[in-house]
């Protein structure tokens, strides 16, 4: 079973990023996948509108919990894999979580980023036992530079002091992942011309999803992928 994915903390901090690249990885590997745009400001939607969007990528937007649970539960029942972006919103967090099998709190190494993700930590904390049963979620290091400022550092301990797991791997600070929202499509079928660094970050995003469980034992393509993606 293809896992639900909400990704969401209470300060900007490369959620939509974060949700696009998982989507095109799922794309990729011939997932199919509906990716909810739950966020205010509905990133989502404009980048599927600049076109380039892989055929295995629908979009949808989602204004109430309603909608996000309607839009998850046909996911379900196709077999669909769902990423719900669920932006900065409170409530929005909340509910895109309870549906959820997995939730993501992405976190930047900066002070701001770092409160905001123990925030949305205890906000999701304070709602075990509600929504799907076994749901978890981990905090997921976003726009990270690969040397670490002392400052960043500090974070790091800071968000290492929760209970709650940080995956080992997260999306470091890549021109390649911003590059979709300038010209459509994903990192997997940009042209390598458009953004350097690209092959990078199609790996880093393959091996993220790997660990998020998104490509998983349910997929047959397990085996191929990875060459796939090298390619
Ligand atoms: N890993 C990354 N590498 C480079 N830029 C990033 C990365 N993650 C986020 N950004 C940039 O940071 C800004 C905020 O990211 P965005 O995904 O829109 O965050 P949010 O959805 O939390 O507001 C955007 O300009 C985005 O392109
Ligand atoms: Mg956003």
């Amino acid at each position: 079973m293809l896992p639900v994915i909400s990704i969401g903390t209470l300060k900007t901090s490369g959620t939509t990023t974060l949700a696009l690249t998982l989507a095109g990885v799922a794309a990729a590997a011939d997932i199919p996948v509906v990716l909810i745009d739950a966020a205010r400001d509905r990133d989502i939607v404009a980048w599927s509108q600049k076109g380039d969007r892989p055929s295995k990528i629908t979009v949808e937007s989602a204004d109430d919990e309603t909608t996000m649970e309607r839009l998850v539960r046909a996911a379900r029942r196709r077999g669909d894999l769902a990423i719900i972006d669920a932006g900065t919103s409170p409530e929005a967090i909340r509910s895109a979580a309870k549906l959820a099998d997995r939730s993501l709190i992405p976190v930047r190494f900066s002070p701001l980023s770092a409160y905001a993700a123990i925030a949305t930590d205890r906000m999701l904390a304070a709602d075990l036992g509600k929504g799907r049963r076994g749901r978890d979620w981990a905090f997921t290091a976003s726009a990270v530079t690969t040397i670490p400022s002392r400052i960043a550092r500090v974070i790091e301990t800071v968000v290492q002091q929760s209970g709650t797991p940080r995956l080992e791997i997260g999306l470091v600070l890549r021109a390649a992942y911003e590059a979709p929202f300038l010209h459509g499509g994903t990192i997997f079928n940009l042209a390598d011309e458009i953004a350097p660094g690209l092959d990078r970050a199609r790996a880093e995003a393959a091996t993220l999803a790997y660990e998020i469980g998104i490509l998983g034992r349910a997929n047959t393509q397990d085996e191929i992928l990875p060459t796939r993606i090298a390619a």
